[in-house]
């Protein structure tokens, strides 16, 4: 059942070249420039009209939701806002009919998320679902969703659901950008015919596997490590912190980078592992002072960078590299060496990577 996996969680890190194949799959035409959802076609022309997207979700899904802020701001420019279920749901947050929420659950059973959809719903708001769970309880209370198609997920720390939300959000980005005229169709063109390769860039960032089991020795006696990125990098930073803490125990934390000289600079020491994404895109050079910051302090840089690099090679005490892409496929890489580096740490920690202590698959209670 593991095929030939030792976890779950490996099986499911190797599985997604294939899930975000699956979840693009009848959805995306590359030589059109076109992106179909048949989940949410009846509200294609509401679309075009719309002040404003509210997202709601817990964890993993949350993260995914911080990505998906970035890409809908950038290609399709509605005002977008990313909000934890379980505090939107204990405000009085302002909704109008002229909204729409997007619900993201891979379970789709998850209470706070499920309250937060049904405020939003009294108040008049239109509901879009992602779920990964055909037929769960979340995709039954929205007016509309796409589901993820990532497959069954059975390690409880969220891998290949987490990539088939972002690119479920990707697609709702172009998607929505279509329908407000804010893209033109060579440009959809370009990025589809890149969107389709994806799955095989992720391949490519897998074959680092080893060189990150080696660097996972060098560093699975930490008590903290810090992950830092910008931009669309700064929810990856999240994510590879929240799968650090969950599966290890090590305390981690993410932050945009440029956030590190408020406060966290104070933990920098020889023993401090930072991680950073610092592939090549508009923050690039930023990123790279930041790590002169970091080593400054004698902090262990671990970074990911963009195939080819040469500057944070200088600099960084280790580097695993990663397929180049748009920057809008960014965290859909970038994430996948850091989803090895916590697997592989935990194991060496002999921590149970499948079923974290404390932890359950879906979160039905509050
Ligand atoms: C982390 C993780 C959790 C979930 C969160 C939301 O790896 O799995 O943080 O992302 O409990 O769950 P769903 O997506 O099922 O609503």
């Amino acid at each position: 059942e593991k095929g030939g996996f030792d976890h779950f969680m490996l099986k499911e890190i190797y599985e997604q070249p294939r899930s975000i194949k699956d979840c693009m799959r009848g959805r995306i035409y590359p030589e059109e420039g076109k992106v179909q959802l048949g989940g949410i076609k009846e509200f294609a022309e509401k679309l075009k009209n719309i002040d404003r997207i509210i997202i709601v979700a817990c964890g993993t899904s949350w993260h995914a939701g911080l990505v998906g802020e970035y890409l809908i701001e950038e290609y399709a420019r509605i005002p977008v806002e990313v909000e934890y279920a379980s505090e939107f749901r204990y405000r009085n947050p302002i909704i109008t009919e002229k909204d729409v929420v997007i619900a993201i659950s891979q379970s789709g059973e998850t209470a706070d998320t499920m309250a937060a959809i049904e405020m939003a719903k009294e108040r008049g708001a239109t509901i879009f679902g992602i779920c990964n769970v055909a037929g769960a309880s979340i995709p039954r209370l929205t007016h509309a969703g796409v589901y993820t198609h990532a497959g069954p997920e059975i390690g409880v720390a969220s891998t290949k659901a987490f990539t088939a939300q972002v690119t479920v959000l990707t697609l709702m980005a172009f998607y929505m950008a279509q329908q407000k005229g804010t893209i033109t169709t060579s440009k959809l063109i370009e990025l589809l015919t890149e969107l389709d390769h994806i799955p095989e860039k992720i391949q490519v960032a897998l074959e680092s596997n080893d060189l990150i089991k080696e660097v996972a020795e060098k560093i699975k006696d930490s008590t903290n490590c810090l992950f830092l990125g910008r931009g669309s990098g700064f929810p990856v930073a999240l994510e590879g912190a929240l799968k650090l803490k969950e599966i290890s125990y090590i305390h981690a934390e993410g932050y945009p980078a440029a956030e590190m000289k408020h406060g966290p600079i104070a933990l920098i020491d020889e023993e401090m592992p930072v991680v950073f994404i610092a592939t090549q895109n508009s923050s690039y050079e930023k990123v790279i002072s930041n790590i002169q910051e970091v080593k400054a302090r004698k902090g262990k840089v671990i970074a990911i960078v963009t195939q080819g690099d040469t500057e944070v090679k200088k600099m960084a005490d280790y580097c695993i590299e990663i397929p180049d892409a748009n920057e809008a496929f960014l965290p859909l890489i970038a994430t996948i060496p850091l989803q090895l580096l916590s697997y592989h740490i935990a194991v060496m920690r002999g921590c149970n990577v499948d079923q974290p202590r404390n932890l359950a698959k879906s979160v039905t209670v509050e």
